[in-house]
């Protein structure tokens, strides 16, 4: 069987990439269950579509795919791979969110931020946070959305690869943490220059093309309550019915996708200094009873909207709690079908692992089944 390779040589490979997200799937791996699990013309369906790896590979290989994502983050490099802007309309946005970041208002926003904005960026580089963060309309407007896609990829990592001051990409370290480790070694926020900076990183995105995307979306939101909606317009509207369900969700224990993107999601709105960066979170999984209710309102619903060859794949951890709880409900709305455990291979140089993703590391297996 011949598998798609996406290679940054390539739109949908240079397309796939976006963006830095955590726990996201290696790109091989999606299309290779892509590939493997579904025909042209399926239907695809993730309720956890992250930055929509799954979603992305199904659209670009000439299925349908529908998926739903909660955190904002994810969903906006999900709908921007799916459809993007045109370059020329991208580059015009990015002018004039420009031009707006030289009004008075942001410099003086952005003497009143807290201590590590001004160590992590420059006064420039701040003010045209903000003046995005203010003016780019990224959940209604395409072009909006695409250009803060950009923003967010390179918003922070190494020094010249990004807007900030040396730190890591995939992962927004806290600001005390941050400032402290700053001042010892006396790195101040580089003076990037913005326009030249993102205009070079915009047009490498688009200078392979654009993708050919079958009709696919993510919607921004809870899966327990959009889900079932979409995929029924869905099935209404094209008469076809899930053939492939394929998903990550969360794992129980482990509620790194706000924490570790705090930084991202403050330039997306959030607050400037989230209260659960100082340790005061307790995150929405450390609840066994929600993390059930969560898995079964989800395969329940899965159960209703398989076609008469579907499979279901779900790769998730294979620490006790969520295996055992996954498989229980899993074989509970599935009985009849037949059941394989596969143990998901260490990814060890992949660009999941290089961007700081040792989420496969902890063990990961993946279980498919099918109809008997
Ligand atoms: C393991 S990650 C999936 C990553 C994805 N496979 C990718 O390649 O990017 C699980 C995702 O489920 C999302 N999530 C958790 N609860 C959700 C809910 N109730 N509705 C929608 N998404 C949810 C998290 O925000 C996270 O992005």
């Amino acid at each position: 069987m011949k598998v798609y390779k996406p290679s940054l040589n390539t739109s949908v490979g240079r397309w796939a990439a976006i963006g830095p997200y955590y726990a996201m799937f290696p790109l091989e791996f999606a299309f290779q269950v892509i590939e493997k699990y579904s025909k042209p013309g399926q239907l695809v369906i993730d309720p956890f579509a992250g930055r929509a790896s799954s979603i992305y590979a199904a659209a670009t290989q000439g299925r349908h795919g529908l998926g739903v994502e909660i955190n904002p983050l994810g969903w906006v490099y999900a709908q921007t791979k799916l459809k993007p802007a045109p370059l020329k309309s991208v580059e015009s946005r990015l002018y004039s969110i420009l031009r707006a970041s030289e009004s008075a208002k942001y410099k003086k926003q952005a003497d009143k931020l807290p201590e590590f904005y001004n160590w992590c960026f420059s006064k420039k580089v701040l003010t045209f946070l903000l003046a995005a963060r203010n003016n780019l309309d990224w959940k209604k407007n395409q072009t909006d959305r695409t250009l803060m896609s950009f923003i967010l990829i390179y918003l922070h990592g190494k020094l010249g690869q990004s807007l900030s001051n040396q730190t890591r990409q995939a992962k927004a370290m806290s600001q005390d943490y941050s400032v402290r480790w700053w001042k010892k070694r006396k790195l101040k926020a580089p003076d990037v220059d913005i326009k030249d900076f993102m205009l070079k990183r915009i047009r490498w995105r688009y200078a392979k093309g654009l993708p050919t995307i079958t009709s696919s979306n993510v919607r921004i939101g809870d899966s327990t309550r959009l889900l079932k909606s979409q995929v029924d317009n869905f099935t209404e509207r094209t008469g076809k019915r899930c053939s492939l369900f394929f998903t990550s969700p969360p794992y129980y224990g482990l509620t790194h996708y706000h924490k570790d993107q705090w930084l991202r999601l403050w330039v997306l709105g959030g607050e400037e200094k989230p209260a659960w960066i100082s340790g005061k979170h307790t995150g929405r999984f450390d609840s066994k009873v929600e993390y059930k209710e969560l898995l079964e309102n989800i395969f329940s619903n899965a159960a209703q909207m398989m076609d008469e060859t579907g499979v279901v794949y779900v790769r998730t951890d294979s620490r006790e709690f969520t295996k055992s709880t996954t498989l229980e409900i899993l074989r509970k709305h599935f009985p009849d079908w037949k059941e394989k455990i596969v143990v998901a291979p260490v990814v060890t140089k992949t660009q999941t692992t290089i961007l700081g993703n040792r989420s496969s590391k902890t063990g990961e297996i993946d279980i498919i089944l099918t109809k008997s």
